[in-house]
């Protein structure tokens, strides 16, 4: 949420800057920004998107080597030209790049305007970067100390980054509760809010932890001290993400890609885990509290968004093989209802991002009451696997666009060999049986290849269906969170109004819906409730509504009923999540598409929510 890049060095900093906000925009995109220090502080900024921005500074005098860059989603005050940041402080002598809320921001301002300050913009920002000003002053000390004690007045998260004319080739860097990562150069330094728009400089870089506060300064050793004064060792570690993660490399979006990247990123997240010959799954990184797991009294899944969605499928799973007790809480409610937990539960936390506010400050509950974290996440060094007592990466590669696809699979496939483990562990399958499911999963990459293959009938189907108002989206079993992923994303990326539920849930309630016109999506495989699933398109069918079945290859029964057919390749009743929800993204996809929606970008998202 919101993305800075921030550029110290011998280079011109503007052409640094401009490039890696177009790499952070999928974290927000309503405004953007930068200040260059070049003698004085400037700052440019612009409603819209990065190339808003790139417009309002061509021609001008951008000559920098020192600078900070923003783009943003708007918590505080709508998205317009001052309510962007950088901001400045109220001598134009400091700027300032802001992600995150200051919640107590209204009381600072209140002090502020009482000490006769005078603000431009609607900012918490802006709010952050006076009391800086006021403090520098007042107390007589430099910046770094500034920041120091006025963050120790500030109450909510930040990221934070500032530039003053008086300390030319000096950035003061600070992180709570949003992440902000520093790149080391030969002679230079970067800051982001993630390793993006750095990687292709170097990558070598610290992770600043919770309240650390970090002096950036050209030619010198960095410096870290924690907000209470404790002085730091910086830990430079190396980043093993490459560049071409991050292009399009010839799609048109970053989804479709992501879409397409789904046999390699299932096959990465299972390499080195499964072992065929042997007849193993080692899940190396939670192996030390496989105990734990074992014994537990119940596991208790939290995440948001997709990921809440796998770990439905996770709990299906986990019950279905190993026979643990799990509950799949959303981390948004989980966090405020008082829930009752004891040393002898695990809790899951499940993210691609590593950063989302709500299941971050979930698991910090958890943790308080005792709780195991494990966590399963996709971005090394976030905050989500900082915080974790140990956990599983998913290895699906840099996920940039906002609607999340290989994440999805990655953390079904990473679940899967969790429960798998634990089943193995426990006996709670045969030999036999467990060997099937291990030899299926290593089919899965080719398989989703081929169900990728079925562009043609899924781009017919958006064709038909692009315009209509709502669509519904019904599954059983494994498949029932996979109806709520289709929803989610078509809804997300094609603003038209979706619902996922379960197939049997649908004469409670959603009946009442169906016409001639409403196309209800069913994930009809041949496995577990699929006779009960051909009643409910029976249903469907008896009062006009328009079927479009996701069925296995050779299906006879749902064929005859549905009117258009997606067929997926056969496979194991637990494994039909990572095919099934395959050509779902692809609807969503071309209908988003050909609907002129910003796919990669849809409004009001963003990638990461490091805010409540
Ligand atoms: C949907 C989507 C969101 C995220 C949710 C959680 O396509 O991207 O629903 O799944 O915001 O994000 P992470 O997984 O980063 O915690």
């Amino acid at each position: 949420m919101c993305g800075i890049v921030v550029y110290v060095g011998s280079k011109q900093a503007s052409p640094i800057l401009m490039k890696g906000l177009k790499r952070l925009e999928y974290r927000g995109y309503d405004s953007a920004g930068i200040a260059l220090l070049n003698k004085n502080v400037r700052v440019f900024k612009s409603k819209g998107k990065v190339a808003d921005l790139e417009k309002h500074i061509a021609g001008q005098n951008l000559e920098a080597t020192v600078g900070i860059a923003h783009t943003r989603w708007a918590t505080h005050g709508e998205p317009n030209n001052i309510n962007a940041h950088p901001h400045y402080s109220q001598s134009k002598e400091l700027a300032i790049i802001h992600n995150g809320i200051i919640e107590n921001y209204d009381s600072l301002k209140k002090e502020l305007v009482n000490r006769g300050y005078v603000f431009e913009s609607d900012t918490d920002t802006e709010v952050l970067i006076y009391l800086i000003e006021d403090i520098q002053k007042n107390e007589q000390v430099d910046l770094f100390e500034a920041v120091r004690i006025a963050l120790n007045q500030v109450i909510g998260a930040y990221a934070i980054v500032i530039i003053s004319k008086n300390e030319p080739n000096v950035l003061i860097g600070a992180r709570k509760g949003s992440p902000l990562v520093i790149g080391v150069g030969e002679g230079e330094y970067y800051i982001a809010s993630d390793a993006s728009p750095i990687i292709e400089y170097t990558k070598h870089v610290v992770y600043l932890e919770e309240e650390e506060v970090a002096f950036v300064k050209l030619n010198h050793p960095l410096k870290i001290k924690t907000i209470k004064n404790q002085e730091k060792t910086p830990y430079i570690e190396k980043l093993e993400m490459n560049l071409s993660e991050l292009e399009k490399e010839g799609f048109e979006h970053f989804m479709l890609k992501e879409i397409y990247e789904q046999p390699r990123s299932i096959r990465d997240s299972f390499r080195g885990r499964l072992n065929l010959e042997q007849g193993i799954v080692n899940m190396g990184g939670i192996n030390e509290y496989e105990q734990k797991l074992l014994n537990a009294r119940r596991i208790i899944i939290i995440a948001c968004g997709t990921s809440w969605h796998a770990g439905l499928v996770g709990e299906y799973l986990f019950e279905d093989l190993a026979r643990i007790p799990v509950e799949v809480e959303y981390a948004s409610e989980f966090r405020y209802r008082n829930p009752i937990l004891t040393e002898d539960d695990v809790v899951i936390a499940i993210s691609q991002s590593g950063e989302t506010a709500d299941t971050l400050a979930a698991i910090e509950l958890a943790k308080s009451k005792g709780a195991t974290i494990l966590g399963v996440c996709n971005v090394v060094g976030s905050s989500i696997a900082r915080a974790a007592h140990a956990g599983a990466f998913t290895h699906a590669g840099p996920e940039i666009g906002v609607a999340s696809t290989k994440a999805f699979t990655a953390q079904v496939t990473v679940l899967t060999l969790m429960a798998l483990a634990l089943a193995q562990r426990k006996g709670t399958l045969t030999s036999t049986r467990f060997m099937e499911i291990l030899t299926e999963i290593n089919s899965i990459p080719e398989k989703v290849e081929k169900t990728l293959k079925t562009s043609q009938q899924v781009i017919e189907i958006a064709e038909k269906f692009k315009d209509v108002r709502n669509f519904l989206y019904l599954g059983r079993g494994y498949n029932f969170p996979v109806a709520l992923e289709g929803a989610l994303k078509l809804k997300e990326i094609s603003y038209i109004h979706a619902e996922g539920y379960p197939a049997a849930e649908m004469k409670h309630g959603p009946i009442a819906l169906i016409d001639a016109d409403m196309p209800i999506v069913f994930i009809a495989t041949n496995k577990g409730t699929y006779v009960k699933v051909v009643s409910n398109i029976l249903e469907v069918k008896a009062r006009k509504g328009i079927v479009i079945a996701i069925v296995t290859e050779g299906d006879i029964q749902v064929k005859e009923l549905a009117d258009y057919v997606i067929e997926i390749p056969e496979t194991e009743e637990m494994l039909v999540p990572l095919l099934a929800t395959i050509p779902l993204q692809k609807l969503s996809y071309h209908i988003a598409v050909m609907r002129g929606c910003n796919v990669d970008q849809p409004r009001n998202l963003a990638k990461s929510v490091t805010v409540e």
